[in-house]
């Protein structure tokens, strides 16, 4: 046999005895087809309730007629070019994040992906604060996977982590813990906080707190940077967490729902730190393009003409109302990123739900329960997991 037949040979076995993709990701046990608004749907007709949407990403659900037809004329007018060629779309949807955002944001820079945006903001606030090497973050936080937004990831260093240094020195505080905030310093470049924390529970760390972090680091120069890839665009039922709790960081990210399932990011940036961005200082290829571009318009459009803010308060507040059933006890968090704690362990109840066609989220607590459901969620919907919770004792 060539050399060449022995290779496609020995290709054709490892391909049929290997799944291609690499083996990073516990699945659950379920096969999706389509969706269609809050309902996924498998191969044999299978309709499963989605309250976890795609890790926070699916904000408008599936199928929602604007944003497919947006999206889909988008691809047939122009599929892509760089930020290197002005586009109209662009524009549109950099206007129309910061007028959704009714926050005083100056400048907004596209990216891909939330740790991509966590990168670009720590890059910025490095810029803010030349000679500074420290980064403070909050335990139990999540920031992504890179090397700057993995380095501020409670327990990557443990668990994943894989660099064999931080790009910069990280101190981590207790959260929700006002106390410690004394150890943001002059020698602290950058705070980052998860208004309500994602990962960590669903977890809000409430204006009272956020306040306290937002007078210390103006105390010590300190840039805030609030993350809100998981916890803002509207998951709140407010734009942003940051409107919530009336704290005003000097950046925020953001990504998952923003796109509503196209991939795409953005920082948001506040006078001071969008006045020291110069030419060539950040870069990408694809952020900013314009089919990411006409989703991320497209969605704030479909939340603004469908209400989906007031949507998020009011079935959020109904969620709290009547979940608290069979083995929850309580509630944490804002709007759709709930956590509903349990007496069982959070990833049995998911379980025992997923058997009963509703998909739910665990978290970093054992205990809680996350939900992150599309905007679009309705009372009824809520019914049935209330009645599925009552039937697990
Ligand atoms: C709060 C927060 N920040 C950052 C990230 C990372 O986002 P991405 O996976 O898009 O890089 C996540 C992802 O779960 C997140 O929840």
């Amino acid at each position: 046999m060539s050399t060449s037949h022995a290779l496609a040979a020995s290709h054709e076995t490892s391909h049929a005895a290997h799944d291609p993709l690499a083996p990073v990701f516990a699945q659950y046990p379920l096969e999706v087809l389509r969706g269609e608004g809050v309902w996924l749907i498998a191969p044999d007709g299978r309709r499963v309730l989605d309250l976890y949407g795609g890790h926070a990403v699916a904000a408008l659900g599936y199928g929602h007629p604007a944003w497919t037809k947006a999206v889909t004329e988008q691809v047939r007018a122009l599929n892509f070019q760089s930020n290197a060629v002005p586009l109209d779309v662009r524009q549109r949807a950099a206007r129309k994040l910061i007028a959704f955002s009714r926050l005083p944001v100056h400048s907004v820079f596209f990216i891909n992906s939330g740790a991509e945006a966590n990168e670009n903001a720590l890059k910025m606030a490095f810029t803010l604060n030349p000679g500074r090497t420290e980064v403070v973050a909050l335990e139990q936080s999540f920031h992504g996977r890179t090397a700057a937004a993995g380095a501020l990831t409670w327990g990557a260093a443990k668990k994943w982590y894989g660099f064999p240094r931080t790009p910069f020195d990280v101190k981590f505080l207790p959260r929700r813990d006002a106390s410690a905030l004394a150890q943001i310093t002059s020698a602290t470049a950058a705070v980052v906080v998860e208004p309500i924390q994602g990962v960590g529970g669903a977890f809000d760390l409430g204006a009272e707190y956020l306040q306290a972090v937002r007078q210390r680091c103006d105390a010590t120069g300190a840039v805030l940077i609030f993350d809100e890839v998981q916890c803002g665009f509207g998951r709140s039922g407010e734009p942003f967490a940051a409107n919530l709790y009336g704290v005003l960081p000097d950046m925020i990210t953001s990504a998952k729902a923003l796109g509503n399932g196209f991939p795409c990011a953005a920082l948001l940036m506040m006078k001071k730190a969008a006045d020291a961005v110069k030419l060539d200082a950040l870069g990408t290829t694809f952020g900013g393009g314009p089919m990411a571009c006409a989703a991320i318009e497209a969605t704030v459009d479909a939340i603004e003409a469908d209400g989906l803010l007031a949507n998020v308060r009011r079935v959020g507040a109904y969620i709290r109302k009547t979940c608290i059933v069979g083995p929850i006890t309580g509630h944490q968090g804002a709007g759709f990123l709930t956590g509903l704690i349990s007496t069982l362990p959070a990833k049995d109840v998911q379980k025992a739900l997923l058997e009963q066609n509703i998909l739910t989220g665990t978290s970093g607590d054992p205990h809680v329960l996350r939900l992150l459901p599309p905007f679009t969620l309705k009372e009824a919907e809520v019914d049935l997991l209330a009645a599925a919770l009552k039937r697990l004792g």
